[in-house]
């Protein structure tokens, strides 16, 4: 394979050595920012009279052509090509001739691949964003539609207080807004542009980085080359937001497969988002909700993979760097899918009302609320704790719950106990009492959506 670099060496490469070499496969996906950079800097060179503005056209059109007709199909990505850079290159020039070759002039593959991966995620993040805000949305939706469902809510998995659904339902809204807040915040650090930091050390010519930065939306110029060349941090800091979200939507799987489970049956996922059993009959899966709680995994290890691979570079590029492609785009395109199937799983899911109501029924959940209860009646919250244990200790060797009880039976654990009691231990008082800021009542629901509905809105971005 003869190669663009060939001088030093003959730049014949081993085919398996070219295939193991080559990162088109995956690169090939930048195609798009790959020659909207070459054409800010064609326009750059030209600007500083490093290049003609004919020669500037010239490659500006060649380079419109390249695009137009990969986008059309046209042309197709040579998979032997060592990558998008070198594809677009040679291409460019088997169309214009010279003017082609002048267009590396004042910047390197090093420079050129560090841009081009900030300008890929910052599209893919603004999809990101945009994916979870609809999930978001269809949250607030089923929220607005439970905010008085009353269920267990738990801890170490054993029923501990009446919630409301919407309250639970929330809780998820609050950390995916602050998924967007650490997205958008990374976004900020990551539009900065490298391009003209060169191979590492800069250029002998006079260019214009600030001219190039602006022509391509960046914030600013990276202010040390060898940095510019070297720093993949972006991809790490994504790479941690992304796999904190996916550890939401994780969460938010293991408790959508466990109240499908007849064990719970809290709700049913629409047909569309389960399967059936190639066996069983009976059957409906939560398969979407699965596949997402294990494809978490995947996008934690490609964390992992590209901190470990950067943990012992050298400065300034090593090819091991070419590695960080493959991890962060499999993580952009596993969050993608990941939320696409999300959002519309939560807004079509059945809440059964009743089965919640039922559950929060058993189990005393309301025991906290009757020692809360003795409290206001003059008691010690710690001798209204064991009071209140004791009676539930009764409960179970009787097979009642509280409610059940009739205040004579009361009366035998303390003189305190009235006929109020009743109203103050019911699921509803539980959860209408409950208005401290940021609490379980249907009022604290109603602020929490309007809070987040105002977050969304925000020109300002999340908090
Ligand atoms: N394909 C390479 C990468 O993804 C581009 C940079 C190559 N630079 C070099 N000096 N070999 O990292």
């Amino acid at each position: 394979m003869a190669k663009m670099w060939a001088g030093r060496t003959d730049g014949a490469v081993d085919q398996v050595a070219n295939d193991f070499n080559s990162s088109i496969r995956f690169d090939g996906r930048m195609y798009r920012q790959d020659i909207k950079g070459s054409v800010a800097h064609a326009a750059m060179l030209a600007l500083k009279g490093i290049i003609t503005a004919d020669e500037a056209d010239l490659i500006t059109k060649g380079l419109e052509g390249i695009l137009s007709d990969i986008e059309s199909g046209k042309l197709a990505l040579d998979m032997n090509a060592e990558d998008i850079h070198m594809f677009v290159e040679e291409e460019l020039t088997a169309r214009i001739g010279d003017a082609g070759k002048k267009l590396h002039t004042a910047r390197s593959r090093n420079d050129q691949v560090a841009l081009d991966v900030r300008m890929y995620l910052r599209d893919e993040v603004e999809d990101i964003i945009s994916l979870i805000r609809s999930l978001i949305e269809a949250i607030c939706l089923q929220a607005e539609a439970n905010k008085g469902t009353i269920l267990p809510g738990y801890t170490h998995l054993q029923r501990a207080q009446p919630i409301t659904f919407g309250h639970h339902l929330m809780a998820y809204a609050m950390m995916l807004l602050r998924d967007i807040s650490r997205l958008e915040d990374a976004k900020k650090r990551m539009n900065s542009s490298p391009i003209g930091c060169c191979a590492l050390a800069g250029t002998t010519y006079d260019t214009d980085r600030d001219f190039e930065a602006a022509q391509l939306g960046f914030d600013s110029v990276i202010l040390n080359s060898l940095d510019g060349v070297s720093d993949r941090d972006f991809c790490i800091e994504l790479g941690a937001a992304f796999s904190t979200v996916m550890m939401h939507l994780s969460r938010f799987s293991e408790e959508i497969i466990l109240w499908s489970s007849w064990e719970f049956a809290f709700v049913e996922l629409d047909d569309a988002y389960t399967t059936g059993s190639s066996i069983m009959p009976q059957k409906k899966n939560s398969d979407m909700a699965e596949l997402v709680r294990g494809k978490t995994g995947r996008v934690y290890g490609n964390l992992m993979a590209t901190l470990t691979m950067l943990k012992g570079l050298p400065l300034a590029y090593n090819k091991d760097m070419q590695e960080d492609k493959e991890a962060i785009f499999d993580s952009v395109d596993t969050l993608k899918m990941c939320l696409k199937v999300f959002a519309p799983m939560v807004e079509t899911m059945k809440v059964k009302k009743d089965n919640m109501y039922r559950a929060a029924q058993g189990g005393f959940i309301n025991a906290t609320d009757m020692a809360d209860y003795l409290v206001r009646q003059g008691l010690p919250f710690r001798s209204a704790y064991k009071i209140s244990g004791q009676v539930v200790a009764y409960c179970i060797e009787k097979g009642k719950v509280l409610d059940e009880l009739t205040l004579d039976e009361l009366k035998k654990f303390s003189e305190l106990f009235d006929s109020d009691v009743f109203e103050a231990i019911s699921l509803e008082t539980c959860v209408s009492k409950r208005i401290s800021k940021g609490g379980t009542s249907v009022e604290s629901v109603e602020a929490q959506l309007s809070y987040v509905k105002e977050q969304l809105k925000s020109e300002k971005g999340i908090y």
